[in-house]
């Protein structure tokens, strides 16, 4: 087989066979393929496309060219969730504890965060003591003892995924369907779940800007995980504005928090309620989405979800008690306000902007080594569709430096006040199964 007949063959429109695909994802990765051919291949994928098969042996000859996490030992079916990326998505710090309170084993893997989007690990780690440096054994006993556990991605997992995406970022080849589709669907699949929930997020602060596009992404990633036999479906949900009301590490703990004890942001809340109602279905531990519902609404309300959360933070070495009093997570040394210009409504909060004015304060990375401070960050107390009066509080930005005027300018620059009534953009805009 020679690598540049199958990249005339894409080129010319055709479908790749099973042993073709396989043969340019293994003699990439043992840098037997050039980067100049493998570039040229994904730029005819890029163009021409790839049918639903192509897709699934794509995904699949990833997922077989590293580690891949044997889950078996952990009984019952597990679910995982993954979000395509968002601005102040805390869905994952509740939805562990809180599907876990309702029987379903949670064996996650999660990673750093990078750019203006946070990573679960780093916020968990506001938590004074927590760690997920934990063996492959003790992750395994601690999901079958306590139903929920986290840990860091095992650093040979589909290493054909991180070249592939090293030479898309910088080939112009990042935007493709079938290439973002099989890299997320690889990553998720090797990490070893039965059953995946998809939260495909659109909008300002999205990877996928319009509705459509989320659609087809989605699409593709559930006839992908159909296709190799793990239960798949997907939520397209909102990122036109943050997620909940927190952006930075320990602010959304706090947050996780409040929503673990169902006093948390009405949209953070409801799409926990939406994704995890799914999770409880596909783990086979409600006949519905309703009684799956009601099983988790309850969970919110009678301290279980909570306890729950305690439980999974003890076990990896953290401090509990700040479940009972938040106020001992980190904390910044300055509270600075942000007042309104003007009285209206609340027209636009946009998602990136906000994410960036985060890093500026230091909640992010800006490169994979960089430090990051985890008290500061963002806490809006408007979203879109609220009224505001001139001088009321907009925000809060929580900051280690009292010179924050650049990362005002930005926030002012992100929010938009109109004289006219706006909605509430729609939180879930379709499910696709
Ligand atoms: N996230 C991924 O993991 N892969 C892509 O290709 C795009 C986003
Ligand atoms: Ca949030």
């Amino acid at each position: 087989m020679r690598m540049y007949d199958i990249i005339e063959k894409k080129r010319d429109g055709h479908s790749l066979t099973q042993e073709e695909i396989q043969f340019f994802i293994e003699g990439y990765t043992n840098n037997e393929i050039p980067d100049y051919q493998a570039s040229a291949l994904l730029m005819a994928i890029y163009f021409q496309d790839m049918t639903q098969e192509e897709r699934a042996n794509l995904t699949t000859s990833m997922v077989e060219s590293g580690d891949q996490i044997d889950l078996s030992a952990i009984s019952g079916i597990k679910v995982d969730k993954h979000s395509t990326g968002g601005v102040g998505d805390t869905t994952t710090l509740i939805l562990a504890p809180l599907v876990a309170s309702v029987g379903v084993p949670v064996a996650k893997m999660s990673g750093r965060g990078l750019g203006h989007t946070g990573g679960t690990i780093d916020k968990l780690e506001a938590v004074p003591g927590f760690h997920v440096e934990i063996t492959n054994d003790e992750f395994i006993e601690l999901v079958n003892q306590n139903k929920v556990a986290v840990v860091g991605q095992s650093g040979n997992l589909t290493p054909a995924d991180k070249k592939i995406y090293g030479l898309r970022d910088v080939t112009a080849t990042v935007n493709s369907i079938p290439l973002i589709a099989s890299s997320i669907m690889s990553k998720k699949i090797a990490s070893g779940a039965d059953g995946i929930v998809l939260d495909v997020k659109t909008g300002a602060g999205a990877f996928m800007k319009e509705i459509e596009e989320a659609k087809n992404l989605a699409n593709a990633m559930v006839s992908i995980g159909n296709q190799v036999g793990r239960n798949t479906m997907a939520v397209i949900s909102d990122m036109s504005q943050p997620l909940g009301n927190a952006i930075g590490n320990a602010l959304e703990v706090k947050e996780a928090i409040d929503t673990l004890q169902g006093r948390g942001p009405e949209d953070l809340t409801e799409l926990c309620l939406t994704l995890g109602s799914q999770m409880v279905v596909l783990a086979d531990k409600a006949d519905n989405i309703e009684e799956a519902r009601l099983k988790l609404e309850t969970n919110l309300t009678n301290g279980k979800a909570l306890e729950q959360f305690k439980i999974f933070l003890e076990s990896q070495g953290g401090d509990a008690s700040v479940a009972d009093s938040p106020e001992t997570l980190p904390q910044s040394t300055y509270k600075i306000e942000l007042p309104a210009k003007q009285s209206g409504t609340i027209a636009k909060i946009i998602a990136d902007d906000i994410g960036y004015s985060a890093m500026m304060l230091g909640a992010g990375r800006a490169t994979k080594d960089s430090q990051i401070d985890l008290a500061v960050g963002i806490v809006l107390h408007k979203k879109i569709g609220d009224s505001v009066q001139e001088g009321e509080s907009l925000l809060t930005i929580h900051a280690n430096q009292d010179a924050v005027e650049d990362v005002k300018e930005k926030l002012y620059a992100s929010i938009d006040i109109s004289n006219t009534d706006v909605e509430a953009p729609t939180l879930v805009y379709d499910m696709i199964t």
